[in-house]
């Protein structure tokens, strides 16, 4: 959809870039709703695009063809738009907001924090290592309590391609898989992204990117003192000392979870910007966490000169352990997840939830096997931890952890494809009395205080759509499961997003239709033939207007 009125309307399979930039983008992630001045803003995270759901002919997600890259560059970054609310409860766009705004791979972001002007961020489109030009892979994000919003800069090695000639970024490039075969081919129409050209480029992606969408001139900003790796979440709680604490997961196989901790508190006052108040972010301790088996959960500083965190391993500053903070996380121990994606601190329990999506690797071959907090062998549905701050202290060293759920084993006899490819609006998925739940993914806590999970990955292990679940993290019934909404075929379910005052829950739904032979099994929302299956924002509401999930 435009953005604007006067935008071009969408027209396909004749897409263009240039019509892209001025309309919603592709696959839309994380969900933000903030209320500003009367008005209501939607962020929105576009992560990635699918080709084979977008271009006619292409069974990937990555275009073969150079004419849809302008495209595909196009319809990643995020949308602002603001949103309304009728007497009747109905949601819609107001399009022509002066806060309706794209961002892009064109947006200039200053880079902030310790990293800023060191020689491994300089490019030849900047020499000093200041601004970067856009973001890419936005996944989760979060909001923080000024009211800005966290945009995570997850897989980035689908974004740099060519010849790699840095021997200096070797151990760098290959602990993020930079230059990865299957890339997007954009490092041939842009040579940012082309390694030989700009072998210090990856290292200005993969970091967390603050973003005021209350005002459309600012300039989005790249907080460096988070670290650098796959970052799925970050989640900012403001501790009871006023310091911040942001948790992180980074969204690969035996990958590490992690934590910021403000060397500040912070203290509203009269600014002219709410991103002077980030500015807390540049400054604090990033730190991985180590679980043991005595339910126990260790944070580990990464701290440049501390535990192996030195000249002989290759780290010759905090910059250093910064951009490898992957690497940095291996060196001191850390313990190996079964991929973390949202990790979801409740403000009211002061509890944390972190989804392990999931690991059919683990167990298997060389890899590492089951441990304290992953405890299944080749785990195929994922599970949720929960972590315990004593004395509601988040910037403690050490925390109890507990399992709060393990994913429903996979089942063998699937559901068949006949099953899948249905184009007609209104088909049902298949519909159990049981509650069953794989691969957890997003999450949020509704203003009641209760967890919210989206799931990604159902239907290859239990035949099922993805969907968002209620789940109880107290009480009797602690762990019990309710399924509330079911995606599209093809789809995963992300950015679960509340409105304040509970009574809509905004979610989007990602790539419905996508299977992994290429084809397209449901034009899901349209379902008009002559265009493909998009992905959309949904709102879900009660009939009656009552609090979602009940009172
Ligand atoms: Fe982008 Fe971890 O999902
Ligand atoms: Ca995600
Ligand atoms: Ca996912």
């Amino acid at each position: 959809e435009p953005l604007l009125s006067s935008g071009p309307s969408f027209s396909w399979p004749t897409m263009t870039g240039r019509n892209q930039l001025q309309q919603f983008g592709y696959n839309n992630d994380f969900l933000a709703l903030l209320e500003h001045d009367g008005h209501w803003l939607l962020t929105v995270n576009h992560e990635s695009t699918s080709a084979q759901l977008m271009f006619p002919g292409e069974e990937r997600y990555t275009s073969t063809n150079l004419k849809d890259a302008p495209v595909e560059m196009a319809a990643h970054g995020l949308s602002i738009v603001e949103v309304t609310q009728d007497a009747d409860g109905h949601w819609t766009v107001v399009k022509d907001s002066r806060f309706n705004r794209r961002i892009t791979l064109d947006t200039p972001m200053k880079i902030s924090g310790p990293v800023t002007g060191y020689t491994r961020v300089m490019t030849p489109e900047d020499p000093q290592g200041q601004v970067v030009r856009g973001t890419v892979h936005n996944c989760s994000g979060g909001i923080t309590p000024w009211g800005t919003i966290l945009t995570c800069e997850e897989n980035i090695l689908y974004y740099f391609g060519g010849e790699e000639g840095d021997s200096q970024e070797e151990l760098a490039y290959r602990r993020y898989n930079i230059g990865y075969s299957k890339a997007y081919r954009w490092y041939e129409v842009e040579k940012r992204f082309d390694l030989g050209h700009a072998p210090k480029q990856p290292n200005r992606y993969g970091w967390v990117v603050e973003i005021d969408p209350t005002d459309p001139a600012s300039e989005p900003i790249k907080r460096t003192a988070l670290g650098r790796f796959y970052h799925e979440s970050a989640n900012p709680i403001l501790n009871k000392d006023g310091r911040i604490v942001i948790y992180m997961g980074d969204d690969g196989y035996f990958e590490y979870l992690y934590r910021f901790v403000s060397s500040q508190s912070h203290v509203p006052h009269q600014v002219q910007s709410r991103l002077e108040y980030g500015d807390i972010l540049d400054d604090g301790e990033l730190s991985v966490a180590l679980f043991h088996e005595n339910g126990t959960v260790e944070w580990i500083p990464l701290a440049f000169g501390t535990l192996g965190l030195t000249p002989e391993n290759g780290f010759h500053c905090q910059e250093d352990v910064l951009i490898e903070a992957r690497r940095a996380g291996d060196i001191v121990g850390a313990t190996p997840m079964d991929r973390c994606e949202d990790v979801e601190p409740n403000p009211i329990t002061n509890r944390v939830y972190i989804n392990c999506t999931k690991n059919p690797k683990r167990g298997t071959k060389e890899y590492p096997t089951s441990g304290p907090a992953n405890p299944r062998n080749e785990n195929q549905s994922g599970h949720t931890i929960e972590l315990i701050p004593p004395e509601q202290d988040h910037t403690a060293m050490v925390m109890i952890w507990e399992m709060l759920l393990m994913g429903t084993e996979p089942v063998e006899s699937q559901e068949s494809d006949a099953d899948f490819l249905s184009l007609e609006r209104g088909t049902e998925a298949s519909t159990s009395t049981e509650v069953v739940l794989a691969c957890p993914d997003n999450a949020a806590i509704d203003p009641l205080g209760r967890l919210w999970v989206t799931t990604d990955g159902s239907e290859e292990v239990l035949g099922i759509a993805d969907g968002v679940y209620a789940v109880e993290s107290t009480g009797r019934r602690r762990g019990e499961l309710r399924r509330l909404f079911s995606a599209p075929m093809g789809a995963e379910v992300t950015g679960p997003c509340f409105a304040p005052d509970g009574r809509t829950l905004f979610v989007s739904v990602q790539h419905p239709g996508k299977h992994p032979s290429g084809k397209m099994t449901n034009l899901w929302p349209d379902f008009d033939p002559r265009l493909p299956a998009r992905p959309s924002v949904v709102v879900i509401r009660r009939l009656d207007g009552g609090i979602v999930g009940g009172d």
